[in-house]
């Protein structure tokens, strides 16, 4: 028993990570706008957050917006301005798990369940019989991936699309590099409740850097509303079963590669090279193999893995100049 102290210092480790839960950040003026401009609704018990804005009159077009990870809609800012002066309805929402919806825990996390939750507020939107112009970006790029090939097979529930425009994400499993922080929490097998718990501001914001360009890395301010959405509703403890989506990606490859190979609606794709998650050249080469048909805007060399964050014109432009092509 000469090594004791070994094991108590193994039974302090939890101990010491509910010590550490500490409550969320107070939202700033900022974030908080973002909230209370939106509302919730209820999907099979979880509510979730979404906002839609009334645009452009003279339109009936209706775009939806559908965020990435770790972060939420809120990653849309920049550019809500804008898409409200083309369209008549902006939309976007939180998916389970992320930002100001519910964040249950003890819940199997999937791009599935998202892309129907998509669908329940499309809806409770009164929004079934509409097309709808989808733009995405990571996480959000899988879960339009799922709602094409339902769209694609008339599943019922489907939404129409009218258009989908995919930015930086894992479209394609076999050229997506994921961090040494998505790979750590999503196979922490017993570990990942301490390392989500352990989990702070300057594990988050190494993480995040390093998928923004050095040229355009968001401010301190801007990374602390993304932990604060991040943190709200302890969303940091359910993030390794959300991670699952990265096996969910291989599993269903030929199913979400698949539905953009026979999608029959206008594609787009907007990409910033920079990108260490999808990197370039690799990935779009093999975009531009695998899905031809598919229009393309490549932004500026220093565009990273954030394009619509880190250059919130180019992206706009290139996404109103895909809308208006068809
Ligand atoms: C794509 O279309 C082909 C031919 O119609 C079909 O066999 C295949 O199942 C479709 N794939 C997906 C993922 O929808």
């Amino acid at each position: 028993m000469k090594e004791w102290w070994i094991q108590v210092g193994l039974l302090t480790v939890p101990f010491l990570a509910v010590y550490l839960h500490i409550p969320p950040p107070n939202f700033s003026p900022a974030l908080h706008t973002w909230r209370s401009s939106g509302t919730f609704f209820t999907f099979r018990g979880q509510q979730i957050f979404y906002r839609d804005s009334y645009g452009a009159v003279g339109s009936s077009d209706v775009v939806i917006l559908l965020h990435g990870f770790p972060t939420s809609s809120y990653d849309w800012y920049k550019i809500w301005e804008g898409l409200m002066q083309r369209f008549h309805r902006v939309i976007s929402l939180d998916f389970i798990g992320f930002g100001f919806s519910d964040k249950p825990r003890l819940h199997r996390y999937s791009i599935l369940e998202q892309a129907s939750i998509v669908e329940a507020m499309i809806s409770h939107l009164g929004l079934s019989d509409q097309k709808v112009n989808v733009l995405s970006h990571d996480y959000g790029d899988t879960v339009a991936q799922e709602l094409l090939y339902r769209y694609n097979h008339k599943r019922t529930g489907h939404i129409n699309i009218g258009s989908l425009c995919l930015s930086n994400g894992g479209i394609f499993p076999e050229t997506h590099y994921p961090r040494l922080i998505q790979k750590l929490l999503k196979d922490g097998g017993i570990f990942s409740p301490v390392l989500t718990r352990l989990m702070n501001f300057y594990f988050f914001y190494k993480g995040m850097s390093e998928v923004f360009g050095p040229h355009t890395q968001p401010s301190e301010a801007q990374y602390w509303d993304m932990w604060t959405a991040l943190r709200t509703n302890d969303g940091n403890l359910v993030i390794d079963s959300i991670l699952q989506y990265i096996n969910q990606r291989k599993k269903y490859r030929e199913r979400w590669v698949g539905a953009l190979i026979n999608a029959s609606v206008p594609l787009h794709l907007i990409y910033g090279p920079l990108d260490p998650v999808n990197p370039h050249p690799e990935f779009l080469d093999h975009y531009k193999t695998i899905i031809p048909k598919s229009t393309f805007t490549v932004l500026d060399d220093h565009i990273s893995h954030y394009p619509q964050l880190e250059d919130p014109t180019g992206f706009l432009n290139a996404y109103l100049h895909f809308i208006n092509s068809f």
